[in-house]
């Protein structure tokens, strides 16, 4: 399995050749594959990975599934993951090939579905404003490179940017990993798509001051009742949209929504090592005695997302509709 490693981006387009599985969960705790919809696809893939590493290394079938589990637990918050690896798994019994056609598959039905949601939040967002050019405010990276193709919120910028109605993208830089700085900045510099980057804590003045028109993130799970875990600082911006009267847009596939899970409150947050946080670039900021706390996502509440935009339709939680009507 061949990954272009996210981590080096943009000043380096590197690969990674990923040969056993214990490399994939370390490819993806480490974020060189990241982005909900991407995690899935690597998750699908991974079982292929492990059924060759497995033939390989003449593992039994309990260590061939160990291995698969180690993959979709690899993180615990985007629920592709898990939900890509457990799409394909009964496939196991039937071979390799069939496997490996599940997984590519999925793939193509992740850019598909970006495709056609994209299309379904414009048409939303250009009937509400009419028909006009917007601004608009993302935080972290719901591109290409998180997805299998095309992008969540970044294809509903890339949708209306291709229909001329696009004026100016502002980007939270995305603390402390920079998504939005190294990654988002980069696919909008590919597009030609005119940008800003601004510091995390910028994105509630930006909103308030009305100098966007709405925000459009994407997402990691969102629950039944349709509170949305996305990357920390979510919250924030949607707080601000609320505060404002404007738009927050959650684009997602369906493979993001979990109807097994109730609200957001069941939703587990991935907590990262404190030094994300107080190092920088090798070099420790804060003081030693100082931890830094870490967790990369949080839960925006169904009453502060205007709009989930999936391949299946849309639903608007804070007007009561639910991902459940869509089942
Ligand atoms: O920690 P990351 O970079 O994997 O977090 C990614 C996000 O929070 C994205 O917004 C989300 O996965 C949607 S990607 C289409």
């Amino acid at each position: 399995m061949v990954v272009l490693d996210q981590r080096v981006l943009p000043g380096a387009t590197e690969h990674l050749k990923i040969g056993e599985c214990a490399q994939l969960v370390e490819a993806i705790a480490t974020l060189a594959v990241r982005g909900a919809p991407a995690l899935g696809v690597a998750g699908a893939f991974g079982v292929v990975l492990a059924m060759d590493e497995a033939a390989r290394k003449g593992w039994t079938e309990a260590e061939r599934d160990a291995a698969i589990d180690g993959i979709r637990d690899a993180r615990p918050t985007a629920v592709n993951l898990a939900w890509g690896v457990e799409r394909v798994r009964p496939l196991v019994a039937a071979g390799r090939d069939a496997v490996l056609a599940a997984a590519r598959e999925l793939a193509e039905a992740d850019t598909a579905a970006n495709r056609e949601l994209s299309r379904l939040a414009a048409d939303w967002l250009l009937e509400r404003f009419g028909d006009r050019p917007l601004r608009a405010l993302t935080h972290c990276n719901a591109g290409v490179l998180a997805t299998s193709g095309w992008g969540t919120a970044l294809g509903v910028l890339r949708e209306l940017a291709a229909r001329d109605r696009l004026e100016h993208v502002h980007v939270d830089e995305t603390r402390p990993l920079l998504q939005g700085s190294r990654l988002t900045a980069y696919e909008l510099a590919q597009e030609g798509i005119a940008h800003s980057v601004q510091v995390d804590g910028a994105a509630a003045s930006t909103i308030v001051r009305g100098l966007v028109d709405f925000a459009v993130v994407g997402a990691d799970r969102i629950a039944a009742n349709g509170d949305v875990a996305n990357k920390v600082g979510t919250l924030g911006v949607a707080l601000a949209c609320h505060v404002s009267g404007l738009p927050l847009v959650v684009a997602a596939p369906w493979s993001t929504v979990d109807l097994e899970t109730a609200t957001g409150e069941d939703i587990e947050i991935e907590e990262r090592p404190g030094d994300e946080v107080v190092v920088i670039g090798g070099e420790r900021f804060a003081p030693e005695v100082s931890q830094g706390f870490n967790p990369a996502f949080d839960v925006t509440p169904a009453r502060f997302v205007s709009l989930i935009a999936t391949e299946r339709g849309l639903v608007e939680p804070s007007a009561g509709t639910r991902p459940t009507d869509l089942a």
